[in-house]
């Protein structure tokens, strides 16, 4: 597997793979790499014939006082994870490749960005969307792949990939979960022991509310219940709970063919994402 920081050396090592025309995936990511990459990486090797991963911890899509600087860096480890998976190339560009002084560029999604995660952290999906373009732009691949927790975040990469007119087929894994049904994350790191052991509730409150609406009990009930399991198994706040348009993110209160049920919470300082298909 090569390894290549600088964007300038990015071009050079893939250019034998497009003259030969050899189907290109990328596998964006933020390191701290877990089962869940590696299973974007699994799907990428399925579909392609030559793999690249990114690793950027990106600081356009951090808030103020969210934890760009805390975020877990592990960059040996991870390249020894990817080049295991099959990986060809992985590109580790510094934060000044991809942002040169004076930079000036921001990419919004209106609309889908908006509500859920883009209320509660402001200027979050401009900052997956700016880098998101960015990396498609300087890869060129064939086929991009995300996971499906972050389920807004596909649909906004989405929207942003046929808004852009970008020959990139986007597709999304389904979530990989710990024995426990907790999804896995980067993120997961930050729990302590109790915690872990508390943050199941947040699986199981999503689960509760597809069996209690798919037996017809109403939408805002079901949801009412699974927050009060969420702060009765220790969660604070709740940013959004929630059943919606698998395609447009907007809310609903009826089930409805391609529903998906999101949520986001507190545990501690750490802020967990989850959702599931109706
Ligand atoms: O999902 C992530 O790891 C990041 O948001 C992404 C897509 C790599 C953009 O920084």
């Amino acid at each position: 597997m090569q390894i290549i920081r600088d964007l300038a050396g990015l071009e050079p090592a893939l250019a034998a793979w497009r003259e030969a025309g050899e189907r290109l995936a990328l596998v964006p990511t933020m390191g701290a790499l877990h089962a869940g990459h590696m299973a974007l990486v699994a799907e990428a090797r399925r579909r392609a014939k030559r793999v690249v991963a990114t690793i950027f911890v990106n600081p356009l899509q951090f808030g103020a006082g969210e934890d760009l600087d805390r975020y877990p860096r592990q960059e040996e480890a991870d390249a020894a994870l990817l080049e295991g998976g099959g990986c060809d190339l992985l590109w580790m560009p510094d934060v000044a490749d991809l942002y040169p002084p004076g930079f000036a560029t921001a990419i919004s999604v209106s609309g889908i960005s908006e509500r859920w995660d883009g209320a509660a952290r402001p200027g979050h999906f401009d900052g997956v969307a700016t880098v998101v373009a960015k990396l498609l732009l300087g890869v060129r691949p064939n086929i991009a792949l995300f996971g499906e927790k972050d389920f807004q975040q596909l649909a906004v990469i989405r929207r942003l990939v046929a808004d852009l007119g970008l020959t990139v087929e986007i597709v999304g894994v389904p979530t990989v979960r710990e024995a426990d049904g907790l999804a896995l994350s980067s993120r997961n790191a930050y729990l302590s022991s109790d915690e872990r052991h508390r943050a199941v509730a947040l699986p199981q409150a999503l689960e509760s509310a597809r069996e209690a609406i798919r037996s017809g009990d109403p939408v805002d009930v079901s949801v009412a219940a699974s927050i009060a399991a969420l702060t009765a198994a220790g969660f604070g706040r709740v940013d959004y709970f929630a059943l919606v348009d698998g395609a447009t993110l907007a809310p609903l209160d009826q089930p409805a063919p391609g529903a998906r049920l999101i949520a986001a919470a507190h545990l501690g300082s750490t802020r967990l994402i989850d959702n599931l298909a109706l």
